[in-house]
């Protein structure tokens, strides 16, 4: 156990949201999940959580700010301390030093958006409550609580682009991209949620009744994205000579359309307004375009709020669309200073 002084100051981490570069359904399997396969990378818009460590005896508390997530005893970041203490007990931890934990979450990440918002903060938050009680468990029981807690939250203990196969728990690291001479090796990322929350499992269902796109066509792009970062792909390819290929290769994207028609005259408008290739990340209803820069993306992110202000671009749902410009993350050790 860590030293009881250090306990004093929350465990503070960032929980990323990702996007799907490219997201094949594979078929259905047994267990009604589906098989995927997926190239995702981690973004720039993160929620933050903490966690501080309570006086024994009472229950773990969460209190969120910012975006909604909905009925506080379902958060996912309460269920992810919870299996990280049962794991740590059945790991031979002492249960009474496994103490109640307050978490803080600020929900910078728009929720049911196809951005794996709250799989990232369980991630983020079972690694948190691990190092506020001051427990190491090895990788492998580490992998099984995420993947307990739900398919999208795997993707996050790996830091980078990856691979995702199976149900989401089956991982492949890829490479970084390269620079090309005068292009950045971060490139620019603009989000665009509008505010129709999706279930995922009604997209999925949407999907299994037939709302799909060309057969194979995902996967094929899918298969090019993987074994083209696991090269070393150059940023510039991927903006320029990929970018069109990836923003169609979601086959959840005509299931979503499906379930609220509206994205349809939306994704329509958007490609109008920004003139470049506009993809839906996971079951939507984000949509993402690619820039050479952050600075490109901020620009056309100002674009963006100004048609919305305008009436140029109507977005559907009660509120206006979250629209944010980032980047598309490195992953820690190759990140820039
Ligand atoms: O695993 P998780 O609880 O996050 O999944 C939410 C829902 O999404 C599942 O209940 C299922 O309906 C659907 N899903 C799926 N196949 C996957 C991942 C999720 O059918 N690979």
């Amino acid at each position: 156990m860590t030293d009881p002084a250090r306990r004093l100051a929350p465990v503070v981490r960032l929980a990323p949201a990702k996007v799907n570069l490219t997201l094949a359904v594979l078929g259905i399997r047994p267990d009604g999940y589906h098989e995927l396969h997926s190239v995702m990378v981690p973004t720039g818009v993160a929620d933050r959580l903490s966690l501080a460590v309570l006086p024994p005896g009472g229950a773990d508390t969460l209190h969120v700010d910012g975006f909604d997530p909905g009925p506080l005893a379902d958060n996912l970041v309460l269920r992810a301390i919870a299996a990280a203490r049962a794991a740590a007990r059945a790991a031979g931890f002492e249960p009474k030093l496994l103490l109640p934990l307050a978490a803080r979450l600020e929900k910078r990440i728009p929720v049911a958006a196809g951005l794996a918002g709250g799989s990232s903060d369980a991630a983020a938050a079972t690694d948190a409550a691990l190092e506020a009680w001051g427990v190491d468990l090895p990788v492998e029981t580490r992998r099984r609580i995420a993947a307990g807690l739900g398919s999208d939250v795997p993707f996050f203990a790996v830091g980078g682009p990856a691979l995702v196969e199976g149900r989401g728990e089956r991982l492949t690291p890829l490479a970084w991209l390269r620079d090309a001479p005068g292009w950045p090796d971060r490139p620019g990322l603009l989000l665009v949620t509008p505010d129709v929350p999706l279930a995922t499992p009604a997209v999925f269902r949407a999907w299994d009744l037939g709302a799909r796109g060309p057969a194979g066509a995902a996967r094929l792009a899918s298969s090019h994205l993987a074994d083209e970062l696991r090269r070393g792909m150059l940023t510039s390819d991927m903006l320029l000579v990929r970018a069109s290929v990836l923003a169609a290769a979601n086959d959840l994207a005509p299931a979503a359309a499906a379930v609220e028609p509206a994205l349809v005259p939306f994704k329509r408008a958007l490609l109008r307004q920004l003139g470049v290739p506009v993809g839906v990340s996971g079951s939507g209803p984000t949509h993402w375009a690619l820039y050479a820069s952050r600075a490109g993306a901020e620009e056309a992110a100002a674009k963006l709020r100004e048609a919305v202000a305008s009436g140029a671009l109507v977005s559907p749902g009660p509120r206006p669309p979250f629209i944010e410009a980032t980047t598309i993350t490195a992953p820690a050790s190759e990140s820039l200073p």
